[in-house]
């Protein structure tokens, strides 16, 4: 089964509540939800006030993708808040194996992120602590960049290692992703879909459905 998650990171702020309830209208299953610190990343996106509202008004999977350094210290409050999944990225947390515990023990589930210039035998440690590995397709940290083609192979070394040994856990792409590339990152073993602006940007109705047309 594949997952569409669009990322509100590219939906119109001023229109919020109006834009995810059309997403969820349109049949997507998850809510991606981008949390930035500029630090991790060089920018800031939006922290728990907005996601409180977020969630408050869907009943969407939650999927929160934090970019933020030690992702740790706010784990707790964004289960508190209604987060179904969080993610964590392997190269800003000092304590993963901890946090992903942690994420599970509060009941929602836990999720490692990569870089497109980490390698993927980073994360085996950890996958039998995981729910979801995020193999990121561009570098993180803004919406709207083209995708990075070389990221290809390592979603399909990632896609060998779940289907060999965990094959329960997801994997997830994020950034980059459009209608013309969605069928090549679906054969090389993604299942779920991260897309900010090719679902916010123009119609998003018609753009949820191409989508899911095609998954
Ligand atoms: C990038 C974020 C993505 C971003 C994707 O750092 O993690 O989730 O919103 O946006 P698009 O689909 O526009 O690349
Ligand atoms: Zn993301």
């Amino acid at each position: 089964m594949n997952y569409l998650a669009p990322s509100i990171l590219a939906a119109d702020f001023c229109e919020l509540g109006k834009e995810i309830e059309i997403v969820e209208k349109a049949g997507v299953p998850y809510l991606h939800i981008d949390i930035m610190d500029g630090m991790f990343v060089p920018s800031i996106s939006f922290g728990m006030p907005v996601f409180a509202c977020v969630r408050k008004c869907s009943n969407l999977f939650m999927d929160v993708h934090m970019m933020v350094e030690k992702p740790e210290r706010y784990v707790e409050e964004l289960i508190e808040l209604g987060a179904d999944g969080v993610t964590i990225h392997i190269e800003a947390c000092d304590c993963i194996d901890e946090t992903l515990k942690k994420i599970k023990k509060l009941g929602a589930k836990p999720g490692i992120a990569i870089n497109p210039k980490t390698p993927v035998s980073e994360i085996i440690p950890y996958m039998e602590l995981v729910d979801m590995v995020l193999v990121m397709t561009v570098q993180p940290g803004f919406g709207g960049q083209s995708f990075i083609v070389e990221c290809l192979d390592k979603i399909r070394e990632v896609r060998r290692i779940i289907d060999k040994s965990y094959p329960d856990v997801k994997l997830e792409i994020d950034g980059g992703v459009r209608l013309d590339n969605l069928e090549m990152n679906l054969e090389a073993g993604a299942n779920v879909i991260v897309t900010g602006s090719a679902i916010f940007k123009g119609d998003i109705e018609t753009n949820v459905k191409e989508f899911l047309k095609r998954m």
